[in-house]
């Protein structure tokens, strides 16, 4: 590929690169990149790298590739209810909109239906790497995953553990702990028996497969002690503490302090422990591996513990301002160096593309910093009561997200060496959604003008762009979706 990139490097910075070769191999990893080539030495570039001209893919103006969006959490049962419930705070929420829905996952048809169009949607929204709850059913579970990995996703996806009949309605409860605890053991053997699909048959090079069961204990009210418990054991039992193993890390998702009532409720059900937090702690399943969903009222102890196991944090602002949850602290979290990434959280969230989540985590920390008392302008407060740059932002949907989910490694910015999991924009011609931006100053343009005008499209689209700009979009090497993917399925 040869054209504009541009790239997170950390949460505060990124490389806007007008003019970058760069080679994506066979296995789908990005063997090489150069990060400045003018037009006038493309070819003695490509010479001496062993190719021609007619080996690359070349970006018009108003065109660039930036990595795939790393949604760290949503529920795919959920995409039916999108736009439904908004009245409702989180508890009446579940009983009234969600857990109805979700029910009707018993049935396996409706499953397929429901899955096929939300996998397609996140895909060609630019969706590279998604977090997927999906229900309490085995076999609707399975159906996500072989949906998942027919359309090329990289995901993780979870069974909903829920076997604390209380708290959960009767239409919608597990038998018991153990009959939840063997159901998710099945389902871990069926993700990592399923084979890869065929035309990413290369990707059995890359270290970690693309598709992965994760331990999805809904959160501390739906769930007994013993099944918190159990679920610890289980991470035990299948991680493989080494993040280049083949057998890899096994990561557990959750909610956690999202919303008020269900803080006081969680601490009703366990009295004995001293915060939201330490049911997850003294259960054993507060880990580097595990993804925390909303964190909005976590106290400081709370966010101390956080940061002592090294788990991530979802933040999902959409959610937590449609369900009236709270602001979440995301500067404070950042400055504490707590992995932080984005979720769209569907249905909570009203929209399934991480743009909508990119430009509600923006409000968001506008929110706190109109009412912060000093902006956090020291060297310890980088980001605690600011309005996040765009740089930020872009952060925490790609790179961010990656380290939430351990894979920092493998996605979420380009580097030789890790996996091409990209989308491909054009700002250029969205048939009508963002009018006609940004074409670019002539080739012979200074290079800072290019890098600016370059920045500009990305801002842009980000704020006011959506899946109409996304032409293309690559997991792992492949073409999985985007405007320009014709679809089999
Ligand atoms: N807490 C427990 N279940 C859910 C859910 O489905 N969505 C959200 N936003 N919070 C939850
Ligand atoms: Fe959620």
């Amino acid at each position: 590929f040869y054209g504009a990139v541009v790239t997170p490097v950390d949460a505060s910075t990124w490389k806007a690169l007008p003019r970058c070769l760069f080679c994506v191999g066979s296995t789908g990893n990005i063997d090489w990149m150069l990060e400045y080539i003018q037009e006038n030495k493309l070819h003695e570039a490509l010479s001496q790298k062993g190719y021609s001209l007619d080996d690359v893919v070349i970006l018009q103006d108003g065109e660039f590739v930036i990595p795939g969006f790393i949604d760290t959490h949503t529920h795919a049962p959920q995409y039916p209810n999108l736009g439904r419930g908004g009245q409702y705070q989180l508890l009446d929420w579940l009983k009234n909109v969600t857990f109805p829905k979700e029910s009707q996952f018993e049935d396996k048809d409706f499953a397929q239906e429901v899955y096929s169009s939300v996998v397609r949607r996140s895909l060609d929204c630019g969706t590279t790497t998604s977090c997927y709850y999906a229900t309490i059913h085995l076999e609707a579970t399975k159906v996500l995953a072989d949906i998942v990995n027919r359309l090329g996703q990289r995901a993780f996806i979870g069974k909903c553990n829920m076997d604390c009949k209380e708290e959960n309605p009767d239409y919608y409860t597990e038998e018991d702990a153990q009959t939840s605890l063997q159901e998710t053991s099945a389902l871990i053997s069926y993700i990592r028996t399923l084979s890869p699909i065929s035309s990413h048959a290369s990707i059995g090079t890359a270290p970690e497969p693309l598709l992965q069961a994760i331990l999805t204990p809904r959160f501390a009210i739906s769930c007994t002690s013993e099944l918190l418990k159990g679920i610890s054991d289980l991470a035990d039992k299948y991680d493989s503490k080494g993040p280049y193993s083949s057998d890899p890390r096994m990561r557990i998702q959750t909610h956690i302090s999202e919303n008020r009532g269900e803080i006081q409720r969680t601490r009703e059900l366990f009295p004995e422990a001293k915060s939201y937090t330490d049911v997850y702690d003294r259960h054993g399943i507060l880990r580097e591996t595990t993804i925390l969903a909303h964190a909005v009222h976590l106290t400081d102890d709370e966010i101390r513990m956080v940061k002592e196991r090294n788990a991530g944090i979802s933040h999902c602002p959409t959610s937590n301002f449609n369900l009236c949850s709270g602001v979440a602290p995301i500067g404070k979290y950042l400055d504490k160096g707590i992995k932080v990434g984005l979720g769209t959280d569907v249905s909570g969230g009203f929209a399934v593309s991480m743009l909508n989540a990119i430009q509600h985590a923006s409000i968001a920390s506008k929110i706190i910093a109109m009412n912060a008392v000093a902006p956090g302008n020291s060297a310890k407060q980088r980001f605690a009561g600011t309005q996040f740059s765009i740089q930020t932002l872009f952060y925490l949907a790609t790179l961010g997200g990656a380290e939430v989910c351990n894979l920092g490694h493998r996605i979420g910015s380009f580097s030789p060496g890790k996996s091409f999991d990209a989308l491909w924009v054009s700002v250029l011609d969205a048939k009508g959604s963002t009018g006609v931006w940004g074409k670019e100053a002539t080739s012979d343009g200074a290079i800072d003008v290019r890098t600016q005008k370059l920045e500009e499209n990305l801002e842009r689209f980000l704020f006011c762009g959506d899946d109409r700009n996304i032409l293309r979009v690559y997991v792992q090497g492949c073409l999985v979706g985007g405007q320009s993917f014709e679809k089999k399925d």
